[in-house]
């Protein structure tokens, strides 16, 4: 947690640098960082979002919009974590080598930090936003359930770093988006090193 934090406040002290290079005003990096807020055509056009994570309680999810696209971050608990082990043989992509993800997020959590999941909620089907069914044998969807990501479009599923069973309509794994840890309570959706410099 600590290393990817410090990566992702190295990485934008390096954007804040740079951005104020770029307009040519002399604001020392943390003052700009602390005033920095995208405004709304910036929004529009694909800037980062910064969310507060600090009131998400373990297992629950929060939803935001990112270029027009729900983002949903989830905060797992040890045993949502235990469901990502040794069900290779259920998923598709399961080490996620056909599916879009930062390099960072390339492994069985996908994600930077395994505690917090962070993916947007487009099904790689046809687009519907999959809902979050979180409790393991959830009487929606079958009592084996292990608890993730449904799609109530065409019935795809997915498991709770987002990769897609077998059998399904959609193809590959939910998407995850290029994101930075600012510290420990918030997170940079948008933005990761491969945009810097
Ligand atoms: S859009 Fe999700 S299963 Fe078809």
């Amino acid at each position: 947690m600590s290393e990817s934090i410090d990566r992702g406040r190295r990485q934008l002290l390096t954007v804040a640098t740079t951005l104020t290079g770029v307009v040519g005003v002399a604001f020392a990096a943390a003052p700009f960082l602390a005033s920095w807020k995208p405004s709304a055509r910036a929004k529009a056009l694909g800037a980062p979002v910064e969310i507060d994570i600090s009131k998400l309680e373990p297992g629950a999810m929060l939803k935001i919009v990112w270029r027009g696209k729900p983002v949903y971050v989830v905060r797992r608990t040890p045993g949502m974590m235990e469901s990502l082990v040794n069900t290779d043989d259920k998923l598709a992509d399961p080490r996620s080598e056909r599916s879009l993800q930062p390099e960072y997020a390339k492994n069985d959590q996908r994600a930077r930090n395994p505690e917090y999941f962070v993916v947007l909620g487009v099904c790689t089907h046809l687009g519907c936003a999959p809902q979050g069914h979180f409790d393991k044998g959830d009487p929606e969807i079958s009592a084996d359930w292990p608890g993730g990501f449904f799609c109530p479009c065409h019935g795809s599923k997915f498991d709770l770093s987002g990769r897609v069973y077998k059998g399904v309509p959609a193809p590959t794994n939910l998407e995850v988006p290029p994101y930075a840890f600012v510290d420990d309570q918030h997170v940079l959706i948008g933005l990761d090193e491969a945009r810097v410099g």
